[in-house]
């Protein structure tokens, strides 16, 4: 069905201070993950509220965290979030790059103590938006095999990239470092369709198309993916003084501690490097070119990342965001389900 996007904001804001949320909080939360389903990124949207509504009443998620803020240089700091929401924890992280990068031309903020932190490209498009460069990564639980390995080691650990051009383009480049995020998984599921063969492995390490049968997932192009992953995970865990690799907490154990996660934002002030104008004008140069590149066979044209989503968000600002006939019904109910996804093995249903 289809819903407007006030309406779906307001839905999920409502249901996350229900849990337990602060209303400044679960505002926050709401905003991050109707971002996500405007773009299309149903699998970071509204299907996440459930779980993430668990948690919250489990106190798996510190309602009222105690954050401190401790800037260890002129470009660095800690922000620690006392396990509160990490949707807020990561808004709140970039909020502080910015306004460091904008002053001191570089920032580089570790978000340490957090909770999952969703689709990263709302962070990066926060410093698009004032004119800056940003880098986010975080950590998220282990669930993918290392290239060579039969068992889980790393999580998807998400890489997000954006900048700002001359016009009103965005380039937002925002992905899961394996062939899909555990999200598209959890929405092939809800929807009842199969995945495809190259997106996982099953409890023997073959691939599989049931994502019910899923055990593991697979980096994106074997030890590339790998190192990138590796990458996040020093970037975000160690770097941090948080659990790495096997260590970091899974989303579906116990969901009444908190997660201890982290996540980096990396942003860069053109304007202390090539200067911020003629930055903009050679991004939307290489935009302008890139749009005229021959497409290949099969493909109406070349897209640049993030237009898409951007196109995908126009029509459902005019139509209304399409969502799962159950995620709403859940939205609108009055529930807080309490045994859902507190499973204590790997993976919810
Ligand atoms: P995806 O595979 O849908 O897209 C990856 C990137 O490729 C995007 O930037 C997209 O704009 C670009 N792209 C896709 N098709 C394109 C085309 N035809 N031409 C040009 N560019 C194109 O993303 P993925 O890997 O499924 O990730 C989905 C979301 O999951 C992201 O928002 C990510 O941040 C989030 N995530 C969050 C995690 C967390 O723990 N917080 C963990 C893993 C993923």
């Amino acid at each position: 069905m289809r819903v407007d996007k006030k309406t779906l904001h307001e839905l999920i804001a409502n249901k996350m201070h229900k849990a337990g949320l602060t209303k400044e909080h679960a505002d926050v939360a709401a905003d991050v993950l109707t971002f996500a389903d405007l773009r299309g990124i149903h699998s970071h949207g509204a299907v996440r509220v459930e779980y993430y509504s668990e948690r919250i009443a489990k106190g798996g998620i510190t309602h009222n965290p105690n954050v401190t803020f401790n800037e260890t240089g002129p470009s660095s700091a800690i922000l620690d979030f006392d396990n509160g929401c990490g949707l807020v924890a990561a808004k709140i992280g970039m909020d502080k790059a910015i306004e460091m990068a904008k002053k001191n031309g570089v920032a580089v903020v570790g978000v340490r103590r957090m909770s999952h932190s969703g689709s990263l490209g709302y962070f990066t498009e926060m410093a698009a938006e004032n004119d800056l460069i940003a880098f986010s990564v975080c950590q998220s639980d282990p669930m993918v095999v290392p290239y060579g390995g039969a068992e889980e080691f790393f999580g998807t650990n998400p890489i997000a990239f954006a900048a700002p051009t001359a016009d009103d383009r965005i380039v937002s480049f925002d992905m899961a470092t394996t062939v899909q995020a555990w999200g598209k998984v959890l929405y092939a599921r809800s929807k009842g369709e199969p995945i495809p063969s190259t997106w996982a492995v099953d409890e023997n390490g073959e691939p599989t198309t049931d994502p019910h049968k899923v055990n593991a997932l697979l980096p994106i192009s074997g030890p590339k993916g790998y190192g990138l992953m590796m990458m996040v995970d020093i970037f975000s865990g160690i770097l941090l003084g948080l659990p790495f690799g096997k260590h970091v907490s899974s989303m579906y154990a116990d969901l009444s501690k908190g997660r201890e996660l982290g996540h980096l934002h990396i942003v860069i002030n053109p304007a202390f490097f090539i200067g911020l104008e003629p930055f903009k004008h050679a991004m939307s140069a290489m935009l302008n070119e890139l749009k005229e590149v021959k497409p290949a066979k099969g493909n109406a044209e070349v897209y640049y990342p993030g237009e898409r989503g951007k196109a995908r968000e126009a029509a459902y600002l005019k139509d209304g965001i399409e969502i799962v006939d159950d995620i709403y019904n859940y939205l609108v109910s009055d529930d807080i389900h309490y045994n859902r996804y507190d499973h204590k093995n790997k993976f919810a249903e």
